[in-house]
């Protein structure tokens, strides 16, 4: 395969993942990969996420992390040895990912989606400003990336809610992001007396 032979090289050299060279000048490659190697399955074509794994392209995690979590196996993902999967494949999956990555496909308006964080009950357990409570995470401000944010929403993997595009669109999502970035910051700790350092 023509891909492992401009690889051997760049393998030799990365013997430590941090001089991974990413090489993106073929990115239906990546695709390919992702395709022929199973990802796809459970991670959807683009790496967009499906009910059986989360998003790749959601920009999260550094190429270095990418490939640690690749060779280590979860309860649910098998892993994938080097000799199967060399570190340049690997390398060229996540760089077409990087290219997927989604933005909110429409502006969001914080003002709508305070509206309808109120509407969908998302404030009943992560709290009126998104801040988290008992029972639920802090949601902002600062969120996680759009793209993870989206994914979990619609596919929770553990006590939340799914909420599917037929319950919220995509606006919905992008208007309820926009909401809660525009969230305020916590107060610094040095403001709190009993937790000032
Ligand atoms: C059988 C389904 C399945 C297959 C096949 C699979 N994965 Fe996964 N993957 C998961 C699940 C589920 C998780 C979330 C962790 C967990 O619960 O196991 C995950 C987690 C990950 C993560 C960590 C994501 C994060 O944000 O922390 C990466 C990276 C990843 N997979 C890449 C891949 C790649 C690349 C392939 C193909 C070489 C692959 N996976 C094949 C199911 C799968
Ligand atoms: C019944 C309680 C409940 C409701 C309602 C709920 N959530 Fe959650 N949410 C949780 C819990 C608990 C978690 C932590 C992970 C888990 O247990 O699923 C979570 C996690 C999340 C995460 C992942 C946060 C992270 O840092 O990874 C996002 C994003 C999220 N919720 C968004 C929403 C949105 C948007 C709504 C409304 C449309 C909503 N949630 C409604 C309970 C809820």
């Amino acid at each position: 395969m023509t891909v492992r032979n401009v690889a051997i090289g760049l393998i030799a050299a990365a013997t430590t993942t941090t001089s991974l060279s990413l090489n993106a000048q073929e990115p239906t490659d990546g695709a390919e990969l992702l395709a022929q190697s199973g990802c796809a399955v459970c991670h959807g074509a683009e790496g967009q996420g499906t009910a059986a794994g989360p998003s790749l392209a959601a920009g999260t995690l550094s190429l270095d992390d990418f490939v640690a979590a690749v060779r280590q196996a979860t309860r649910t993902m098998p892993a994938y040895a080097a000799e199967v999967l060399p570190d340049e494949d690997v390398a060229r999956m996540f760089a077409f990912l990087e290219a997927q990555i989604a933005e909110p496909a429409a502006a969001g308006r914080a003002d709508v989606g305070a509206e309808l964080y109120s509407a969908y009950g998302c404030y009943s357990c992560h709290a009126d400003e998104a801040q988290g409570g008992q029972h639920g995470p802090r949601l902002g401000p600062d969120p996680i990336t759009f793209a993870r944010f989206s994914w979990y929403t619609r596919h929770p993997t553990r006590t939340m809610p799914p909420y599917s595009a037929v319950v919220l669109s995509d606006q919905d999502m992008a208007d309820i992001y926009a909401f809660v970035e525009a969230q305020p910051q916590p107060p610094p700790l040095e403001s709190i007396p009993l937790l000032a350092p």
